[in-house]
């Protein structure tokens, strides 16, 4: 079991981010990345639809006999968060949790911003998440964020401007935490911090995902022990040479999708 991949899935390219951070915090392990580039963005799409698609897509992965599954989109988190975890044997991770765990440990005045795609925020998933801990979330669902980052935008006035008004409920709530609860946002943070100003800590879901996998395969002693390189897998329900564009840019070499059908 040991040295099975670590099973991971996205919509498309912004699950990346968490595979990138898992990579850095744990350079032996192996990864299966399952991208539904053909289904999503999952963003704008029913809850219950986005929950079938990722039970979908988990089942597959546990036919590959994977030793754990990391759920790194907050959209399909929000929609299985509930019972992914009773489904399967393997542990099951997800990107909600901690990040709301991070964000309630940092936030100093207890007043705790959360930014993610509409189904993420209509779904009231980090408003459980944090319901025991004493602290005001102000939410804002920001759909256009996805297709700034999917069309390469970080910057110019379009960018600005969609971050100065998603953002404004966040500087009204007085907030000192903002967590980024969409996958793609980290590759926003630089136009998100810039408008929410040097104050207010940003918690990354990616980071804080790669650091509960880290903890995981250790208590569970599921950590791999073939001391050879990993060769990555990563698996497109739609078109590979847009996925593998984009991917690069997030991952930092060059990667080779294979077409799979779900
Ligand atoms: N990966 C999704 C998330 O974190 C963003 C892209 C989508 O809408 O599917 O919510």
């Amino acid at each position: 079991m040991n040295n099975s991949p670590i099973g991971i899935f996205d919509s498309g390219v912004g699950g990346l981010t968490v595979a990138r951070a898992i990579m850095d915090q744990l350079p032996n392990e192996q990864l299966i990345y399952v991208a539904d580039t053909a289904r999503g963005p999952y963003g704008p799409r029913p809850i219950a639809e986005v929950r079938s698609y990722a039970l979908e897509i988990m089942d597959y992965l546990v036919a590959r006999n994977v030793k754990m599954i990391v759920i790194a989109c907050n959209s399909a988190s929000a929609a299985v968060l509930r019972d992914a975890r009773e489904r399967y044997e393997i542990p099951v991770l997800e990107v909600i949790q901690p990040a709301s765990r991070r964000a309630a440990a940092v936030s100093r005045s207890k007043k705790i911003g959360v930014i993610g795609t509409t189904a993420t925020i209509t779904s009231g998933a980090y408003s459980d998440a944090l319901a025991a801990a004493d602290v005001t979330l102000t939410s804002q669902a920001c759909p256009q964020f996805v297709e700034f980052v999917e069309a390469g935008v970080t910057t110019g006035s379009d960018v600005m401007s969609a971050a100065t008004n998603y953002l404004a409920p966040m500087k009204s709530a007085d907030i000192d935490t903002l967590i980024l609860g969409c996958t793609h946002y980290p590759l926003l943070a630089g136009v998100i911090q810039y408008v929410v100003g040097e104050d207010v800590q940003l918690v990354s879901s990616a980071d804080e995902t790669a650091k509960d996998v880290y903890r995981e395969l250790v208590s569970t002693e599921l950590l791999r022990t073939q001391t050879s390189l990993p060769v990555h897998e990563f698996c497109v329900t739609g078109d590979e040479a847009g996925f593998a564009q984009l991917g690069k840019r997030i991952i930092g070499q060059p990667i080779a999708p294979i077409k799979i059908k779900l």
